[in-house]
């Protein structure tokens, strides 16, 4: 473990904000940290000091079960303060701006602020104004790069590597963080990457970031080595991109009868929340093939990561 963590040098960041800006060395420097914490969970005491004296706030104004409940756990396993602030409880209600408001937590000594917000560059606003270390837990449908790092660190952990693999998002790419930062980690260590989904929902101009696109879901899941299901996002979308539900599980949906075409090494993954029986089966969400589950275990040990290294950097 110790090897991982004081390599510190190789880190330099006060912020995450976005998996855009890391080069490849620093996302594989936080798998490799986030293999040292992992090993950590297998442990009867499963708490390290790494942040003992630091204050961890969880500033959420959007909803969030996977992400926050991660966040906190982190912090309190790596021995920090914690408290979780969301917008219902916040004076955010009562017209306090984003900015006011993180400056009073910082007011309070906060040294990491992990911000999850409906809008785009909310996190990097807060990054560039605070001395406190801003992660972002996902900004609108910009980015959601914790959730990215524990995907490749799934994909890593089970396949071995990422270079080389084919990797299929299937979905609402359009409105999603989390297809946005895995495309930009995927590309960074290796992987060749093919998005599908209808064409109102997985515009050409993904094509410029050095990803392929298909609206024909059936001729590329024999190739993939990963399936990345999402979630249609109508909170996001204002409008209709498809005619129906029925239409979308038909053309798009991974049913039992469509699993058939996957290599048995293939992996399932979803991001969550799922919507089972729209995107995927709710069988095959639970199935043999599925790393649903290992994903949320993973995002623990990846969040400590972050944590740690992110915590490290901030307020020198
Ligand atoms: N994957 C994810 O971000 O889930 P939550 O919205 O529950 O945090």
């Amino acid at each position: 473990m110790m090897a991982a963590l004081t390599s510190e040098l190789r880190w330099h960041r006060k912020d995450l904000l976005g998996i855009r800006e890391l080069c490849a060395d620093e996302i594989t420097f936080v798998l490799d940290n986030a293999d040292a914490f992992k090993q950590v969970g297998t442990r009867d005491v499963k708490k390290v000091p790494a942040l003992r004296g630091k204050t961890v706030v969880n500033f959420f104004v959007e909803p969030s079960t996977r992400t926050r409940t991660s966040f906190e756990l982190a912090a309190i396993r790596l021995s920090a303060d914690v408290i979780n602030i969301s917008a219902s409880t916040s004076s955010l209600t009562k017209g306090e701006t984003l900015k006011d408001t993180a400056k009073i937590l910082e007011a309070n000594h906060a040294d990491i602020i992990v911000l999850r917000h409906s809008s785009a560059g909310a996190a990097h606003f807060l990054g560039e104004r605070l001395s406190a270390s801003v992660i972002n837990a996902g900004d609108g449908a910009h980015e959601h790069p914790t959730q990215a790092l524990l995907d490749l660190y799934t994909i890593r952990e089970k396949k071995g590597s990422i270079a080389g693999l084919h990797v299929v998002i299937v979905g609402d790419i359009l409105f999603s963080r989390v297809a946005r930062s895995n495309i930009f980690g995927l590309l960074k260590l290796g992987a060749r990457v093919t998005l599908v989904g209808p064409t109102t929902l997985v515009p050409r101009a993904f094509e410029q970031l050095g990803v392929s696109i298909s609206n024909d879901i059936d001729a590329v899941l024999p190739t993939a080595d990963v399936v990345n299901l999402l979630r249609i996002q109508h909170e996001r979308q204002g409008k209709e991109y498809f005619p129906g539900l029925g239409e979308y599980i038909r053309l798009f949906g991974l049913t039992k009868a469509r699993a058939k075409l996957l290599k048995p090494e293939c992996l399932i993954m979803h991001p969550g929340p799922i919507n089972r029986g729209v995107e995927i089966d709710s069988e095959l969400a639970d199935g043999v093939q599925s790393v649903i589950l290992d994903q949320v275990t993973n995002g623990l040990a990846v969040r400590m990561a972050v944590l740690y290294l992110c915590g490290g950097i901030g307020k020198r």
